[in-house]
């Protein structure tokens, strides 16, 4: 009798070992794997089209990884904004040719369900790269960088960067960019940023003086740097010819020197460049941070997050699960098994130390 209570004591304490040790993750999710494939199978890499260089570079990463690690590499990209069916149908062609496993990138989440139910057809593996593929029970894992927590950095750098270099201001005047409406990722990278910035803006120390707060205002359509620029110097001319800019939330770097340009041709750089913040260490916005004219940007290496995406297929080809640390993420259908791994924000403070192991940015933070 003694003895096994003592027994089911020691058991509830590993078992509650165990759970503390997975913390509050679940990493349950609809990744199963049966079989597996062989070395020499084909991997499809479906990318959006190039509107950021972490894209570009996938691209050639993904090549050089899934050939390392013995499969050949089918990598495309729709070819320009607009394109989401030429992503549907090539992806449609990597289902044919006889994929094994569709690592896809977007271009609009919601438009690639029968693409995907065919990949499933097949015996294929889906596995949701960087942006989720929504409205479809037919995805088997997620790999990002936490998309929520990009959002909710760049909230705090906006006001973090206004504080320094306003520090007389007791309120801030700032404008609300997202991206693209078919891109999953810009909503939560929004919201995110919104959980910092609206109890700011409900106690009034920030005011968004367009009044565009509501995420269909400030989206920016393709993610195209040109339309950005031309809605910050609209809100410029219409709202700012007597008034102090302080700060615009950027979702991504590529947008950011789009607004950055609009401000210095508008002449707000003056007498105290505004903060702008940004996404992706793009080598474009690195100068730029260093000599203070872009405040942020956030370090998502791409490499990473490629490799990650490649030890996933590497484990389907054993015909075991891939590994999964975070969360499921719901897609509208279903839950998806996910893997994210952590951004991080970058100003001239740390970005050196950020870069220190990346040959093409950490150089251009020596000035
Ligand atoms: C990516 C960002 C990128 C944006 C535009 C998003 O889905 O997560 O890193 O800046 O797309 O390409």
């Amino acid at each position: 009798m003694r003895k096994i209570a003592i027994t089911s004591v020691a058991v509830a304490a590993v078992a509650l070992m165990a759970l503390s040790g997975c913390s509050t993750r679940d990493t349950s999710g609809t990744g199963t794997a049966k079989g597996g494939f062989k070395a020499g199978s084909i991997i499809g890499v479906a990318l959006p089209d190039k509107t950021s260089e972490n894209w570009v570079l996938a691209g050639k990463l993904f090549t050089e990884a899934i050939t390392k690690a013995g499969f050949k590499a089918d990598v495309q990209y729709a070819p320009s904004a607009n394109t989401a069916s030429e992503q549907a149908s090539q992806i449609s062609t990597m289902n044919t040719k006889g994929a094994k496993v569709l690592i896809i990138g977007a271009f609009d989440g919601k438009q690639l369900g029968s693409q995907v139910k065919a990949a499933h057809d097949n015996g294929a593996k889906v596995i949701a790269y960087d942006r989720i593929i929504q409205d479809t029970p037919n995805v088997d894992y997620y790999v990002a960088y936490d998309n929520e927590k990009v959002g909710e950095l760049q909230g705090q750098a906006l006001l973090d960067g206004m504080k320094a270099r306003f520090p007389d201001a007791k309120t801030y005047n700032i404008e609300l960019f997202s991206g693209a409406s078919t891109d999953p990722n810009a909503k939560v990278f929004f919201d995110g940023a919104m959980k910092i910035l609206q109890p700011k803006i409900d106690d009034k120390t920030v005011k968004v003086v367009s009044g565009q707060t509501a995420i269909g205002q400030t989206q920016t359509t393709g993610w195209l740097a040109a339309n950005a620029q031309s809605r910050m110097d609209t809100l410029l001319a219409g709202h700012y010819s007597n008034t102090v800019l302080n700060g615009v939330l950027s979702p991504n770097d590529t947008l950011g020197r789009a607004i950055i340009k609009s401000i210095q041709t508008a002449g707000k750089d003056k007498p105290v460049m505004p903060v702008v913040t940004g996404q992706d260490s793009e080598a474009a916005s690195i100068p730029l941070i260093m000599s203070g004219v872009q405040y942020s940007t956030i370090n998502k290496d791409t490499t990473a997050l490629v490799n990650q995406a490649v030890a996933m297929v590497k484990e389907l080809a054993a015909g075991k699960k891939a590994t999964t640390n975070a969360p499921a993420t719901n897609n509208g259908s279903v839950d998806v098994a996910t893997y994210y791994l952590a951004p991080e924000l970058v100003t001239k403070d740390n970005a050196a130390e950020s870069y220190k192991n990346n040959p093409t940015l950490e150089p251009l933070t020596q000035q």
